[in-house]
């Protein structure tokens, strides 16, 4: 990056450590599917459609909820640089047109809270190991729902066992009918699985132990073929924090919100001290979904379920440089 392309005066290092923190988001098959184009006066984050999932998102929802996540990110990279960041959500971002563009609103002054969420950035991990059997105190998911509303979501956790088993059937039985379509298992193994050199992808060491039958999570199996230990006399924790994160409404600009209130979620659990996996089945299929709106209760929007508890210590996943991240100023 040049210093004409720098964006609020603040230096290239500054730009570019702010993007590196935002491609720190999570993202299905860690697809990395954002890139920012960095203006004077702006920076816009559009969606990367080389990087779309068409078999297991083929609505681009989750492409959003992760560009939303990665907006979080970089919402707090640069007030920690000094900068008060103003977002707009972009209407049918796609193509040409960016999904946010963020403009200067001011300087910003420190904030401890926001140095513990910058801090949990960079140590956050989706840990798909099984967690210790220690249930999440009420004050922390008191938190954690406060975090999710701070951005204009909503958090149904789970509170009765009848809830927990109808999950646990809707996410065996989504899993079941994705295993069953070639196109989704195609696109699986594309992404995941490679041992080494790639800076996308799900590598074998950020999978969890190789699922068996009896496993009350069903989790996917990002080793496959690889020759993995398994994990003998593995055990789930028995009653892991449960969690639907829902948007109020539908559609492109409520994913991408969402996705900021995924992510203020995971980092806000980070600090926390829990650990936190994605059990995204029931929501991508969608026979399934309408069941698990129903079983649960929830009239709002479902966007993401996750499992949270406290865990041991995960390998990070590659990121791509940011340079790849970058798309070329439009010309004056
Ligand atoms: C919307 C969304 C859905 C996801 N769904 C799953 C899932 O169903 N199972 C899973 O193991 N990981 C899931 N992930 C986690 C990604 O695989 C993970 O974010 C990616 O590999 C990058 O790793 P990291 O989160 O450790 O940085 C999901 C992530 C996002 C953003």
């Amino acid at each position: 990056m040049d210093e004409a392309t720098t964006a609020f005066g603040l230096t290239t290092t500054e730009i570019d450590g702010a993007l590196r923190l935002a491609s720190l988001a999570p993202s299905v098959h860690n697809s990395q599917p954002w890139r920012f184009a960095v203006l004077p006066d702006r920076i816009e984050l559009h969606a990367d459609p080389e990087r779309r999932l068409p078999a297991t998102d083929p609505e681009d929802r989750e492409l959003r909820l992760a560009c939303g996540a990665a907006l979080f990110n970089l919402r707090i990279a640069l007030e920690e640089s000094g900068i008060r960041p103003l977002t707009t959500l972009v209407p049918n971002g796609s193509g040409s047109s960016p999904l946010a563009v963020v403009r200067y609103g001011g300087r910003s002054r420190p904030s401890a809270q926001r140095t513990r969420l910058l801090r949990a950035a960079r140590g956050r991990r989706t840990n798909r190991r099984p967690f210790i059997d220690v249930a999440v105190p009420s004050g922390h998911r008191a938190e954690l729902v406060r975090a999710t509303e701070a951005e204009r979501a909503w958090l149904h956790v789970l509170s009765t066992g009848q809830e927990r088993a109808a999950l646990r059937e809707l996410v065996n039985r989504a899993h079941r009918a994705q295993l069953a379509d070639p196109a989704f298992l195609a696109e699986f193994t594309a992404w995941t699985g490679h041992a080494g050199g790639r800076q996308d992808g799900v590598p074998p060491g950020s999978a969890g132990p190789r699922p068996e039958p009896q496993d009350e999570w069903v989790l996917r199996d990002f080793a496959a073929g690889q020759g993995r230990e398994r994990v003998v006399g593995k055990d789930f924790e028995s009653q892991p924090l449960l969690a639907v994160l829902c948007s109020f409404h539908e559609g492109d600009l409520a994913q991408v919100q969402a996705g900021q209130a995924l992510q203020r979620l995971l980092l806000t659990a980070t600090t926390l001290g829990l650990a936190a996996s994605f059990l995204s089945q029931p929501i991508e299929v969608p026979s399934v979904l309408a069941e698990l709106r129903h079983a649960l209760g929830i009239t709002l929007t479902p966007q993401a379920v996750l499992r949270l508890g406290f865990g041991s210590a995960v390998p990070a996943t590659p990121r791509r440089p940011v340079a790849d991240l970058l798309l070329p100023q439009p010309a004056p």
